[in-house]
């Protein structure tokens, strides 16, 4: 047996990197008022056809969909935004005056073609802002992703920014790229001749170059913005500059959800290959509307785990090893040594040995494999006097040492015996 195509486990090498990933993340956005959330993994399906829209390939194509035993349509949620978003509304969670920070992580599932760094099941760490229209959301929601980023030291992360616009602007581009398009129709791919009927937006960022090329013409949407819509545009990028962030405006992009309104925005790397995207969000400010909430305002973004993991990864340092390998002369030792094994670990250190306890250089190689801090070698002579030979891995050094100092010396990283 094997996973099903499009999903793969995640094995302990991968499983550190995204457990580092979520508690930098947990601890960075706590600092700025984010409170996690977590809804269920599954939904009714006409929250996602409501929330994501209709004409989205999300909905079209890639929900994992099905009846339920009781008959209800249920759909496996592809994002998080509109589970958030119900739950907003579902226990009235923002008062008019608040302003509600809400943060996420877990897995997501799309029926998606496969390839790198795509897959049926992928995990999102996310934020969601609710109760503003303030530019300053956005900033400084970004400036939070921004920093949070940075200390990982990826090269080649690109910010790119746009504006979709909203009710106001947005349908005069629509009816705009619908005339131009049409008159272009046979020249364009397939599926961009279906997006120009059903979803015109999406013409833009079509990956085909042929398209592209057909596309170099076009008005971009800031000449249709509004002037409120171009003000607030105007307003995020200055306040981006004033943090120095450096972004790159995209008049092209645009989301593959329909509820993005005014600021859309996506961290693009050139070292993912043809999935460059390693998060995207922006602001939704009619969506909690849509499914039924008060009129409130929103933003927020997701980061894709599986991608910034798969980037990290090459920078990322190595897994610790545990602090303490210990190495027994007989295998009894070992018997009477556990209540002080016990009490090391109680008093925060980990500590690992050889269970086999075989030849004294196989276990010594195996405190060097698994990258051990300390070995502690119990020969006759410490079994005896209840001590034990600590030896620092990195400089070699060694002494006798007195098994009740054990954990202290090794927190000090010094051996004082
Ligand atoms: P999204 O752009 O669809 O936005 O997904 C966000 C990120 O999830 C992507 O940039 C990518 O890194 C990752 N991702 C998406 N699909 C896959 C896949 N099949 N395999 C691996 N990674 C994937 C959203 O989901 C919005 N809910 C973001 C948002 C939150 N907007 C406002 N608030």
């Amino acid at each position: 047996m094997k996973t099903v195509k499009g999903t793969r486990d995640l094995l302990p090498e991968d499983t550190y990197l995204f457990q580092q990933i979520e508690q930098r993340a947990w601890d960075h956005f706590a600092k700025y008022g984010f409170r996690e959330i977590r809804t269920p993994i599954f939904e009714e399906t006409s929250l996602f056809l409501r929330g994501i829209g209709d004409d989205t390939d999300i909905v079209t194509k890639e929900m994992y969909r099905f009846k339920d035993k009781g008959e209800r349509d249920i759909t496996l949620r592809p994002e998080l935004t509109a589970s958030v978003c119900r739950a907003v509304i579902q226990h009235n969670l923002v008062g008019a005056e608040d302003i509600l920070r809400l943060m996420y992580s877990g897995p997501m599932f799309r029926y998606e073609r496969p390839q790198a760094g795509r897959y049926r099941q992928f995990y999102q760490f996310g934020v969601e802002v609710f109760g503003s229209q303030d530019p300053l959301v956005d900033v400084e929601t970004i400036e939070a992703l921004m920093s949070f980023i940075a200390p990982f030291k990826l090269p080649n992360l690109e910010l790119m920014l746009n504006s979709v616009g909203d009710e106001t602007d947005r349908p005069a581009y629509l009816k705009y790229l619908r005339q131009t398009l049409n008159s272009k129709r046979e020249l364009l791919c397939s599926d961009c001749q279906n997006r120009i009927d059903n979803n015109v937006l999406r013409v833009l960022d079509c990956k085909q170059s042929n398209c592209q090329s057909h596309l170099q013409d076009l008005q971009p949407i800031s000449d249709f913005w509004s002037k409120e819509n171009r003000d607030h545009f105007e307003s995020v990028c200055s306040g981006l500059k004033r943090l120095d962030i450096p972004f790159k405006i995209n008049p092209r992009l645009v989301r593959g959800l329909d509820y993005y309104t005014k600021t859309a925005f996506e961290l693009v790397s050139g070292d993912l290959g043809a999935q460059s995207a390693v998060m995207g969000g922006g602001r939704y400010d009619r969506l909690i509307e849509t499914l039924g909430g008060k009129d409130m305002p929103a933003f927020g973004w997701a980061l894709g785990l599986d991608r910034l993991a798969s980037l990290w990864s090459t920078y990322a340092d190595p897994e610790p090893g545990p602090d303490l390998f210990l190495i027994f002369g007989q295998r009894q030792w070992l018997d009477t040594a556990l209540p002080w094994i016990a009490s090391l670990r109680r008093a925060g250190v980990s500590v690992a040995y050889d269970i086999r306890v075989r030849s004294f250089k196989s276990q010594m190689k195996r405190a060097n494999r698994e990258n051990a801090s300390w070995a502690g070698i119990i020969g006759e002579d410490e079994h005896d006097q209840q001590t034990v030979a600590l030896k620092n891995m990195q400089s070699s050094e060694q002494k006798s040492c007195k098994r009740s100092d054990v954990a202290a010396t090794i927190k000090n990283k010094e051996i004082p015996c």
